[in-house]
This record gives C-alpha cells, structure tokens and sequence, in this order.
C-alpha cells in the first residue's frame, strides 16, 4: 500500500512545489488533507480514472459557478432548477454534488431510496440561505397570523434556502422557486390565496413581483429582527407578497452606476442581471436571466453583440471564453466570485470519488425523514409546474 501522507492546516493551503507526490492508493479512506499534496498536473487523470472506475454508480451534478477544473467533470451542468430536475431522474448510487449545501440537500430531498448525496466540501454553504433560520421563520407566520387571515397566505420558499425551511413550505401547503420559475410559482401561488410571503431573497421576490405587475407598494419587507417585521399592521394588511429581508452577497454588489458606466463606455452593449440583483439593477437591465436563461441569451445572441452580465464571475468569463465572437464582461469590474461555490477544488472532488470508489462515503448529506416528506410536498409542487 502507498504511503499515507497527512498534512495538518487550512483545505485552501497550497503544498510547496518541492513537495513529492504522495503515493495514495484510491480510495484507502484518507483524510482530504494528504490530497492536497497531489500536483495540478496529476489531478485530471486521477479524477477521470477515479470517475470510470465507479462507472453508472456515480453521477456528478455541477452549478454554472464552479470553477473550470471541476465542472469539466461534471455529467451535467445546469442552473438550480435544472439540477434539482437531474437529481430527480438520476439512477446512480452516489449524486456528486459539485455546488453549494441547499443543493445537496435539495438533492437529498429528491433522491430515490437507494442513493447517497456528497457535497465534497461541507463548508460550501450560502449566505443567503443562512439569512432565514427557521425559528425566524415561524415566528414570522406567527404574528403575520395575528394581522392577516392565515389560510389566505401561501409561503413561497427560494430554491436557495435550508431544509427546514422547505419542510415549513411544504407544510404550509407552499411551493419552492428557482430563479428560473418564479414568476409561475407566484402565479401558483396567487391562484391559491391573497397574500405571498416569500423569503429568502428579497429581490428576486420584489424584481419578479414588478414583472408581474404588482405594484411596489403592495410589497412590504420583513426584518426578522423588527416587530411585525418593522410594519404596520395596515401596511401588511395593503400587501400582497412580503418580502424576507434576505439577499445574496455576490448579486448585491452589482449597482446601477456599473450599469451607467457600462453603456457610457460600451455603447450598444446588452446588459443581462440575474435577478437576485437590487431592484435598480434589474431595472436598469435590458433584460434578467437565471443563469441558464443568460447562457440562453448569449447563446442565441448575434455574432459581434456586446454583452455586460451581473451574475458571478466564473460563469461570465465561461460564457466570454465560450462564445469568442460575442464579447462577453462582467457588469463588475472588481471580480464577483461565490466564495463558497469556490470552495469545490479538484481535491475534493477527487478525494470523495476515491473514496466512494472503495466504498468509504464521505461528506454525506443526509436530511431527516420528517424534514425530507414535507420539503418534498414544496419540491414537487414546483417540479409539477414544469
Ligand atoms: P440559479 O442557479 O437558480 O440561477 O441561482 C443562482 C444562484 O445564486 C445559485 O446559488
Ligand atoms: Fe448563495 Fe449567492 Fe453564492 Fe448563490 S451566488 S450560493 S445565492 S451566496
């Protein structure tokens, strides 16, 4: 047997270059810290040999914000709604999950009773999903219970958010949303009761409200740290969806002076922004896209457009790199990484395939039976609208 070689310190800390390379044979259990000793140039082999040695048992599912080195890996790449529709109809043992913990656990969710779901590095959270813990959340419904008439208000959860509060969707007869479709969920949801409490993010509640038709004033924010979310009791009474002071850290610093500036320097340029941009970025836009409906424009845009997009920055420069006859930047000229979507390293991905590879599941993401059945009712009432 090869060698062991453990190294103690951070997962992010490079070895030196002078450091030999470890013999580890696949899937001897390790900890991930010997993988970082395996050199750039052997990690591709070792990642596909490790992949085709676990053949039809492994699916690897990869967001549009992983890095190159790993979504190159990946069997398929989508956006959050894409993915959880993969992760649905997948057969394979173990799901791969080459994203952020929500999506893992969506997948956990939706998997079937044979499979296993691995995140390959637990600390790739969100910080948007942590913005509404579930205690908040219910004492939210507990005291818009006592303004508004309760079985008229349906919970709209985004994709982006915790188990728990996709079992507490679910059980509140809600549905959850993706960038994609939150427009039909809203609709769903209008046709079930008066009011829409939608939360984690703020905007992409507001944004796709506005699109919708419904005025400004008819949206409230609730600040889970405020009495009746820092409104009126007529102020919530007036509104029809209330928004979750929630909001995503990379999407947030797009501003509409980045916009102005753009089109000033860039005359004729398209400006695309994910909706989980402010209000005035969406605005501002020419047009907003989920991160598949951006690759969806681009891809059908004409040879020699121009194109300025606010969504992270290592989707952006795929889509530049990709299609070289548009040119593609980033609405953000300081660079718009996802921290935790970057947490995914070929090391990690390569050190659960070689582990999965000899039977040893590590960073299993697993979701308790009672949260799983009742997330599920708000995962599938969203996949239904398909
Ligand atoms: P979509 O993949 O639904 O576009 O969402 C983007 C995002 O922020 C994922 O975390
Ligand atoms: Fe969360 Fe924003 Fe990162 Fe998506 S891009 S995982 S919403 S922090």
């Amino acid at each position: 047997m090869g060698h062991l070689v453990s190294i103690s310190g951070s997962s992010t800390t490079k070895p030196p270059a002078t450091v030999r390379a470890p013999e580890i044979e696949p899937g001897v259990g390790c900890n991930f810290d010997s993988y970082l000793l395996v050199p750039d140039n052997a990690l591709d082999d070792r990642i596909a040999a490790a992949k085709a040695r676990l053949g039809e048992d492994v699916v690897i599912l990869g967001h549009h914000y992983q890095r190159d080195e790993v979504i190159k890996f990946a069997d398929f790449r989508g956006d959050s709604l894409k993915l959880s529709f993969q992760a649905s109809e997948a057969y394979a043992r173990y799901i791969v999950f080459c994203g952020v913990h929500f999506m893992a656990e969506s997948a956990d969710i939706l998997r079937r009773q044979h499979q296993i779901v691995v995140l390959p590095d637990l600390n790739a959270g969100c910080s948007m999903a942590d913005m509404a813990d579930i205690g908040q959340v219910e004492a939210c419904w507990n005291e818009l219970s006592s303004v508004v008439d309760a079985s008229q208000l349906i919970p709209v959860s985004y994709m982006n958010s915790t188990a728990a509060i996709k079992a507490f969707t679910g059980e509140y007869r809600g549905s959850i949303c993706t960038s994609s479709n939150a427009s039909a969920v809203l609709k769903w949801a209008f046709e079930k009761g008066e009011k829409v409490l939608f939360f984690p993010d703020e905007h992409l509640g507001r944004n796709t409200g506005y699109r919708m038709g419904l005025p400004l004033e008819e949206m409230v924010v609730w600040d889970p740290y405020q009495d009746l979310g820092g409104n009126t009791p007529q102020a919530v009474r007036k509104a029809r969806i209330i928004l979750w002071k929630g909001y995503c850290s990379v999407h947030q610093r797009f501003t509409p002076e980045q916009v102005a500036r753009v089109r000033r320097e860039h005359p004729g340029v398209r400006v695309i922004a994910h909706p989980e941009c402010r209000f005035e970025v969406a605005q501002a836009a020419d047009q907003i896209g989920s991160t598949e409906g951006i690759i969806k424009a681009i891809e059908s845009a004409p040879a020699g457009s121009e194109w300025a997009v606010g969504t992270e920055i290592h989707l952006v420069n795929r889509l530049s790199k990709t299609f070289r006859d548009r040119k593609v930047i980033s609405l953000d000229p300081n660079v718009c990484v996802c921290t935790t979507m970057f947490r995914i390293t070929p090391q990690h991905l390569l050190w659960a395939l070689e582990n999965l590879g000899s039977g040893n599941v590590v960073n299993r993401i697993s979701v308790d039976e009672r949260t799983r059945h009742y997330a599920r009712l708000a995962l599938d009432r969203m996949l239904a609208l398909r």
